[in-house]
């Protein structure tokens, strides 16, 4: 039995869930995060039930908003305090706003780059010396499709996902000594709840040929255990 750990953000639902899932089923001790506490309470029971790992005690919620230095210290210092490494990060939170440029507020713009970009900054740069010290770790930010097209009408979404696949390439270079690999994934439409959120009608009439959450979970578990030479790439995936 592997005593290593992993943190997913944005892991009550969606995308985050299904990367969660995939971990523990390979042995990892895992951490989900997201900021409402009663959906993470509710998914942590689910996938103990479904996974049989109530027991092993391998599983960690906490409540976190990305954005927020603070926050994302404490859920730190409580992956450190149960299980004492960081492993793998996936930075996966992320929200997206409909909007034309124009009509996008202020508040719209600070939100989406904050959860987005500067979250993956905020967790990164928090997990990063632990992985320093082990000379050992692997991030994977989940981008998008929009982090390397433009799209219209969700101009600031682009931004922050064209912002992580910068990250992602900067950082590869500076912590590879480390034998620390930090990667992006490229997701077209999956089927959650940010893509029925987005547009419902569209979401209900497209269901069928989005990708599923789980299909872009294997994606990632295959980038961190099987294609071990990815390092700095930003992977397309649908
Ligand atoms: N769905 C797609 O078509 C698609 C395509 C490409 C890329 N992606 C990316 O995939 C990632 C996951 O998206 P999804 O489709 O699974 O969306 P989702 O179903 O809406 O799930 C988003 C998750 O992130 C959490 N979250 C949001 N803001 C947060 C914050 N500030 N701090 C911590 N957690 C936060 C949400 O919980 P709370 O709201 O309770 O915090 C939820 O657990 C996102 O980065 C998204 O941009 C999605």
């Amino acid at each position: 039995m592997i005593n290593q750990t992993a943190i997913v953000t944005g892991s009550s639902r969606g995308i985050g869930r299904e990367i969660a899932i995939v971990l523990l089923k390979r042995g990892y001790n895992v951490v989900l995060c997201s900021r409402t506490q009663k959906e993470i309470n509710s998914t942590v029971t689910e996938i103990k039930q479904m996974t049989n790992m109530d027991t092993g005690g391998k599983i960690l919620g906490a409540r976190c908003d990305v954005s927020n230095c603070l926050e994302v210290e404490n859920l730190i210092k409580s992956t450190i305090d149960k299980f004492k490494s960081i492993d793998i990060l996936v930075n996966n939170a992320g929200i997206v706003y409909v909007k034309k440029l124009v009509d996008t507020s202020e508040d719209e713009w600070d939100r989406t780059i904050s959860i987005n970009l500067k979250g993956t900054f905020l967790c990164t740069r928090a997990a990063l010396p632990i992985m320093m010290v082990n000379k050992s770790g692997v991030i994977v930010n989940v981008s998008s499709g929009a982090g390397k097209t433009g799209f219209p009408n969700i101009s600031a979404y682009c931004a922050s996902k064209f912002g992580i696949i910068a990250l992602t390439e900067s950082l590869a270079w500076e912590v590879a000594n480390y034998n620390i690999r930090v990667m992006a994934i490229c997701p077209g439409e999956v089927d959650t709840r940010m893509q029925q959120d987005i547009d419902e009608d569209y979401y209900k009439a497209n269901k069928q040929k989005m990708l599923k959450p789980s299909k872009v979970a294997e994606k990632i578990a295959e980038m961190i255990f099987e294609n071990q030479y990815v390092n700095g790439q930003s992977v397309d995936i649908g």
